[in-house]
């Protein structure tokens, strides 16, 4: 058997294992409208026994004890309160987390929480539900309603902190940043503004451009200040405070600030594709055709430990070529 990976300041403990590559939002920065996105077959779907399986008998093993479930949109997937109870109940996972655009929070909040789930990170890019349409990309319907309600709902049943994403882009919903960091001053909330990247909707990206981290912090900072802060979790956001406020602000700063070499987290694609890096695809392992064709565990337990030791070299190599790459998958089908 392959050894854990040794215990480090930067130890490989964290997969993000996407359920599903599809999404019932289209957001602009994520599934630009009109791109012919080639979803994974239905069949092709990793099931609920064979990533229990690779989590028992693969990950574990190797030392992960950290787990996120993202998408597409996670709770579109059946029986995701029964996965969520299975993967929370495994001894070995000391974190179980989720991604999700909220949109079915509100029914899912209590027995997710019930299930076991220990975080949730929810997408708000607005709080005006009109650009929010705009930006999920469905018109004159009433989706932002759902996923506040959503977020209520989760903040009721007792996910806390609660995170909630959102990607600035200019000319969109920057004009939004001090109302969404004002969410922080009554809740414990913890508000995380994320820089754009041109992944998902790259014309939208060259047109549109970006707004780095320091610009936002400095625009929240010149109307309150700002303290540095804490929060629980495994996420690259540097995290600050409002002075006197309940919740927390995180600034996700890929685009100015490489953290590559500070990246602790493999993705498994819906597909069962597990790849080291979100735009890098160097040594990736198709766990599924091995799975299925009755590769032994043990073969791929050597497998994934190889690339898992890889992974600091693959990390140094993206922070030296500036993370730049092709992005011929989207967030969602990657696993975001
Ligand atoms: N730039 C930045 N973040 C993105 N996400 C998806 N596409 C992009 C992009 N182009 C992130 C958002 C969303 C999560 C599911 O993926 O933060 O909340
Ligand atoms: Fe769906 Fe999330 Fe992508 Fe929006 S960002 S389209 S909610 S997967």
């Amino acid at each position: 058997m392959t050894a854990p990976n040794a215990p480090s300041a930067n130890r490989i403990d964290y997969l993000r294992i996407s359920l599903i590559d599809r999404c019932n939002f289209q957001c602009v920065y994520c599934m630009p409208e009109g791109a012919d996105l080639q979803y994974a077959l239905r069949e092709h779907w990793l099931t609920h026994d064979e990533i229990l399986l690779l989590l028992r008998e693969v990950f574990i093993p190797l030392g992960f004890t950290r787990f996120r479930l993202t998408g597409g949109e996670p709770l579109l997937r059946p029986g995701i309160v029964e996965l969520v109870s299975a993967i929370a109940r495994l001894p070995q996972t000391e974190d179980l987390a989720l991604t999700t655009n909220g949109f079915r929070l509100k029914k899912l909040a209590q027995p997710l929480y019930d299930a076991g789930l220990s975080r949730i990170n929810i997408s708000l890019d607005s709080l005006n539900p009109d650009t929010f349409q705009k930006i999920i990309g469905k018109r004159g319907q009433s989706q932002w309603q759902d996923v506040w309600q959503g977020i209520q709902s989760a903040h009721r049943v007792g996910f806390s902190p609660l995170k909630l994403n959102v990607v600035v882009i200019p000319g969109i919903n920057d004009h939004e940043v001090p109302d969404l960091a004002a969410l922080t001053l009554d809740q414990e909330w913890h508000v995380r503004f994320i820089e754009f990247m041109p992944i998902g909707n790259s014309d939208l990206f060259d047109h549109k451009g970006w707004i780095d981290s320091e610009t936002i912090r400095t625009q929240i900072s010149e109307k309150w200040g700002l303290s540095k802060g804490q929060v629980k979790g495994n996420g690259p956001a540097d995290v600050f405070r409002i002075p006197g406020a309940k919740g927390t602000l995180g600034f996700i700063s890929q685009m100015s600030e490489c953290f590559c070499d500070r990246c602790n987290r493999m993705r498994l694609s819906a597909d069962g594709l597990l790849r080291p890096c979100l735009l890098n695809e160097t040594g990736q392992i198709d766990l599924r055709t091995s799975l299925r064709s009755g590769t032994s565990l043990t073969t791929l337990r050597d497998q994934v430990g190889v690339l898992v030791n890889q992974k600091p070299e693959i990390n140094f190599k993206m922070r030296e070529s500036g993370a730049t790459g092709a992005y011929s998958r989207t967030m969602s089908q990657i696993g975001g």
